[in-house]
């Protein structure tokens, strides 16, 4: 799985167990990111939707909640990776913009990166595996790069791992399936069928995905953007149109009042930060207003690690303060009687 700002890893048990305790059979994931969450509703027998803007996480939902691993020969997957590792190294986008003029991979890399997605294109494109494909190749490539897991900058110094070479290894898969949609949760929402439990994970504050993560969402576009500053972000960055209304301290309450309220779902789960521009006082109406009991559940958890090394600039001095160790993660549930009773007894 890719470092990952926000990730769900340390509450995925936690929310598994919830999924499991509502007696749900459907879910809805809409700010997936990884798709940790998804995964974990899909292994308790769920069927998950999973919503996001961000392009590679439509992949790593196509590959991790759409495929089911019973569906997926492990030898055709082994000979499709082994086939494409095999490949010549070629100097593209990712060797020339995120090796020379960024330093995100070494060079000998970068080539095996752009010859490899290249590969995918060219081979598998319009394969069943081809979202298992690319989610091996950022999986490998996350492995080697020289980020603390951010792509505003890199560090200066060679990462260890970066001097690895990249190997390709097989998504561990998980049984069952669901549906991926790329897209504003906002305007998904209301279009969505009904589901047993929703999961809501959005952005707390400024910090957006589109450039923490734009070497993702390019390798997996591979559209070759025009870029700019050092961190080599895409043009496309500066644009509206990749702008969150969950970024935004002036726009974030409406929007997360707007999906808390319009999600159909008997039981929904919002999860929220103690630094987020929204106040739990606030964020606990937003769910009252659904008309049930809420639940607040708060989590002690170390912060990312990119947020407490503090912010480096590309010659690798530090530029921004490091932020407290350790953060509160808010899980507030709101569910009708009976399952929230289910729920406090689980
Ligand atoms: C806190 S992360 C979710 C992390 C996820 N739960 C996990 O465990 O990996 C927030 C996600 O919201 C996505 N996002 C931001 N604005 C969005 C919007 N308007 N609609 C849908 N997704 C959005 C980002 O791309 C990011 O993946």
């Amino acid at each position: 799985m890719i470092k990952y700002l926000g990730s769900k890893r340390r509450l995925v048990g936690e929310l598994g167990r919830l999924f499991a305790a509502a007696g749900a059979h459907t879910g809805l994931d809409l700010f997936t990111g990884t798709t940790r969450v998804a995964q974990e509703f899909n292994r308790q027998g769920g069927f998950t939707t999973c919503v996001d803007t961000a392009a590679y996480s439509e992949v790593l939902a196509q590959c991790y909640v759409v495929t089911d691993a019973a569906a997926v020969d492990a030898a055709e997957l082994a000979e499709a990776l082994a086939r494409l590792e095999s490949l010549p190294g070629r100097r593209g986008y990712v060797t020339e913009v995120f090796c020379e003029q960024a330093r995100y991979f070494h060079p000998d890399n970068g080539v095996r990166i752009d010859a490899i997605r290249d590969g995918i294109d060219e081979l598998y494109g319009d394969h069943r595996l081809r979202p298992v494909l690319l989610t091996a190749l950022l999986e490998a490539a996350d492995r080697v790069d020289s980020t603390v897991g951010l792509q505003m900058a890199y560090l200066k110094e060679w990462a260890p791992r970066a001097l690895r070479p990249l190997r390709l290894t097989a998504p561990a898969l998980t049984a069952g399936t669901g549906r991926a949609l790329r897209g504003d949760a906002a305007a998904l929402v209301p279009t969505l069928e009904p589901v047993d439990v929703a999961y809501l994970d959005p952005p707390y504050n400024q910090h957006r995905y589109f450039t923490n993560y734009h070497v993702w969402e390019t390798l997996v576009r591979w559209d070759a953007p025009e870029y700019y500053g050092v961190a080599c972000k895409r043009v496309d960055a500066r644009d509206d149109t990749t702008r969150s209304a969950f970024n935004s301290k002036r726009t974030i309450a409406a929007a997360l009042a707007g999906v808390i309220e319009a999600v159909r779902a008997d039981t929904a789960v919002v999860s929220f930060n103690n630094e987020g521009f929204v106040p739990l006082p606030a964020l606990v109406e937003m769910c009252e207003a659904r008309g049930h009991p809420v639940e607040v559940l708060a989590f002690d958890t170390r912060r990312y690690i990119g947020q407490r090394l503090g912010v480096f600039g590309p010659d690798g001095r530090k530029v921004g303060v490091p932020g407290p160790e350790r953060n509160i993660e808010y899980v507030l549930v709101s569910a009708p009687e009976p399952v929230g009773e289910a729920l406090i007894n689980r």
